[in-house]
């Protein structure tokens, strides 16, 4: 088995994007290629993780080229002093999960789709950049482009929720953040392992490959088109190969189709676990087969290290295929500057890491990422005669689950609680009770009657409740969407008091809130919102600032009914609760709780005057323009987000019931009216048949447009010519029809 990679130096000058500078490192590489052994050049794909697969002698003789989880400045010191003693002494890559946030947490990446707002990612993503170069990182693990559609996953809350569009430009903008800020950034877990069978973490992946591209793949697309250093496999298989050893996903769709000119990286130990799945008898075997595929280094596996040179000397693995590994990651490593950086002081950056600058830019964040489920009464913001808050529950006084899944390097110290942000926004005005009633887990009722009493005592409760952090992120799927413990049996017993609820919750991912939902008063989604969550909670409950994030993924009834997205394909049968022949449960209500894209503010919106500016579209005009006439109907400025959905009325193929397909945030004074037009291409109006064509038929389409996805503002029109596109590596690329805006499609 010979492997059929690319020449090295093709590759770097094809798609190396710094011109001349592409040049320079293209020869820099080769030049320092030349000088390595096979063993130092395997080095180089080799990045284990602190512990047993790492050894500072194994960094001294050249053969470590990555490693991973060094989470303070410091602990980087054994290693960099070991790369001072090798012979070459080529700079090791320091790798992290840097998601939301080296010290200051900023909120989870759910959490900033939430707020439909690329600009805010781009921001913390910049931020958290610096402050992770200051500790020492060069390359973090993000974004994660996962598309997940089953809220019973637990790594929804690591990306960008249920839809392709608004997932892809959060993803970019995270890249385009990092980058900004001088860290690599790694998109994963390529692909589609956010398709998990019943949303359980690490299980398989079916799917027709047209779906994967239509949902799964865009995201992914973004990362790599806005510049993404590295990609990095997933643990899961897509119809029945284990991507990590899959040619046409690392090689034939990321090379060969998107151009992706950076390094491949397994997930930790998956090319081990290929062996698990049974694609592999021996350790040599799954260093093949990963290698083969395109995954350039391998992450704590320890495979590479032990397999590579074996395979290189019987000729299974072409010397020139390890070259052209090394050579990515060595031309990454001098993109990111790492052979022309000063010696690293990992004192230096302590007037950085958790600034006060850098934690301001954490609260408008999270403030920016809260969800107004419902509000009853205007309940929010607190009004001015409100002088008594009880504040209850296990998440009130809690530092560590705010901040969230990787969190590894922010101190747990530095996390404003709930309670401490609206003490401090109170003053001495508003007295603030405290009963936590049950901890975070809520197993125990012990705590209920002293919250009780404290919640018959004062105007309003404020309850703070949730899942704790490890019911989500890797390895936190759930068989249930409802509030863990018995957080329901205190919010129904605070409910008999009769006052008002604000119900504050921490979650990770959508929640079945239909048996709590009319107890309370007021809900507010905060997911995890990090170091300043307590002081971002208090702006938007004292109406500081407006909550004004919208739903980025479906909240269902119950959880029987997921997986619930806007998007599904449609049945010849359309839920009629009338109807027992239709589809739909017996047992509930069809449809979400909350649908995707919702969310209330403190100001309220009308919706009117949809009109389709150019209903004929064609050669002559691809681009869609939608216009609407949207009006701040309240009393207090405030922003809305307008959604444009499509449907393609007749196809060949179904296509799903609506597709997000632009989103515009809006800020109208009260009373202001303005007229918005949202655009897309009819490029993108098309869908992929499973040889990876790209279509869009010609037809009937209907726009939807509104603040949600179940907006019924509607018109139609028509695309009067269609396009026909072959995948990039497929011969015959423009076989009929239009072409036109759209050779960036798969
Ligand atoms: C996760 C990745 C992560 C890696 C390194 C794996 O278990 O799946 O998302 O980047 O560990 O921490």
């Amino acid at each position: 088995m010979r492997l059929r990679h690319l020449p090295l130096a093709g590759v770097l000058l094809v798609t190396t994007t710094l011109g001349a500078r592409a040049d320079d490192i293209a020869e820099r590489v080769d030049r320092l290629l030349k000088q390595m052994t096979l063993e130092e050049k395997i080095g180089q794909l080799n990045m284990p993780s602190i512990g047993k697969n790492l050894s500072m002698d194994a960094v001294a003789r050249g053969e470590v080229g990555a490693v991973l989880n060094f989470f303070s400045p410091e602990s980087t010191m054994p290693v960099r002093e070991a790369v001072a003693r090798s012979r070459l002494k080529i700079p090791v890559l320091f790798g992290l999960d840097v998601l939301h946030g080296y010290r200051t947490m900023f909120p989870m990446p759910l959490a900033e789709a939430a707020s439909f707002d690329p600009t805010l990612t781009e921001r913390t993503a910049y931020w958290a950049a610096i402050e992770a170069k200051a500790g020492g990182v060069d390359l973090t693990f993000a974004p994660m482009a996962d598309v997940y559609r089953d809220a019973r996953w637990g790594r929804g809350i690591e990306g960008g929720g249920e839809d392709p569009l608004l997932s892809a430009a959060m993803t970019r903008a995270r890249v385009e953040g990092f980058k900004r800020g001088g860290l690599g950034a790694t998109v994963k877990h390529f692909a589609a392992y956010g398709a998990v069978e019943a949303g359980r973490d690490y299980a398989s992946v079916d799917m027709s490959p047209g779906m994967l591209r239509d949902r799964y793949l865009p995201p992914y697309r973004a990362a790599v088109e806005a510049g993404v250093d590295a990609v990095m496999t997933s643990y899961v298989t897509v119809n029945g190969v284990p991507t990590t050893g899959s040619r046409f996903l690392m090689t034939d769709v990321l090379r060969g189709e998107w151009g992706f000119d950076g390094f491949v990286v397994s997930d930790m130990n998956a090319i081990a676990e290929m062996g698990t799945l049974g694609v592999v008898e021996t350790g040599q075997e799954a260093a093949a087969l990963a290698f083969e595929a395109g995954v350039d280094q391998d992450m704590d596996a320890d495979h590479y290290r032990a397999h590579l040179a074996d395979l290189v000397r019987t000729g299974k693995v072409a010397m020139e295929s390890v070259d052209r590994s090394a050579g990515l990651v060595l031309a990454a490593k001098m993109r990111l500057g790492l052979f022309d950086a000063p010696p690293f002081d990992p004192a230096a950056g302590a007037a950085v890491i958790g600034s006060p600058d850098i934690r301001a830019v954490a609260r408008a964040a999270a403030r920016d990422t809260f969800v107004l489920l419902k509000n009853t009464d205007a309940t929010l913001p607190l009004a001015p005669s409100v002088k008594s808050i009880a504040v209850i529950g296990g998440l009130a006084d809690d530092r560590r689950n705010p901040l969230g899944q990787h969190a590894a390097s922010a101190r747990e110290s530095e996390t404003v609680t709930v309670i401490e942000g609206l003490r401090a926004r109170a003053g001495s005005s508003v007295s603030v009770t405290h009963a936590a009633g049950c901890d975070a887990y809520c197993r125990s009722d012990d705590g209920f009657a002293a919250a009780i009493e404290a919640a018959r005592g004062a105007d309003v409760t404020v309850l703070v409740l949730g899942e704790p952090r490890d019911h989500a992120g890797e390895g936190g799927s759930r068989t249930s969407l409802a509030l863990p413990g018995r957080q329901r049996e205190l919010i129904a017993a605070l409910s008999k008091l009769g006052k008002p609820i604000v119900l504050v919750l921490m979650n990770g991912r959508a929640l079945a809130l239909e048996d709590i939902h009319d107890q309370v008063s007021s809900i507010l989604v905060t997911w995890y919102p990090g170091t300043e969550g307590g002081n971002a909670i208090a702006d938007v409950l004292f109406g500081d600032a407006a909550p004004s994030a919208r739903l980025p993924v479906t909240f269902p009834r119950t959880t029987g009914q997921v997986p619930l997205t806007y998007n599904e394909m449609p049945t010849g049968r359309p839920a009629n609760d009338e109807d027992r022949y239709t589809s739909r449960f017996v047992d509930v209500a069809s449809g979400p709780l909350y649908p995707f894209g919702w969310g209330l503010t403190y100001t309220t919106f009308r919706y009117q005057d949809v009109e389709i500016v150019n209903d004929k579209l064609g050669p002559e005009d691809w681009l869609l323009r939608v216009s609407v006439d949207v009006t701040n109907t309240g009393e207090r400025e405030g922003r809305t987000v307008a959604q444009l959905y499509i449907r393609d009325l007749v196809a060949s193929r179904t296509r799903p019931v609506r597709e997000l397909k632009a989103f515009q945030p809006v800020t109208l004074a009260p009373g202001e009216t303005k007229r918005i037009e949202l655009a897309v291409s009819a490029a993108d109006l098309g869908f992929h048949l499973d040889d990876g064509t790209y279509m869009v038929e010609p037809g009937r389409f209907r726009a939807f447009v509104g603040d949600n996805a179940l907006a019924t503002l509607s018109a139609t029109f028509d695309v009067e010519e269609g396009m026909k596109l072959a995948p990039k590596s497929q011969s015959g690329a423009h076989s009929s029809g239009q072409t036109a805006a759209s050779g960036a499609k798969p």
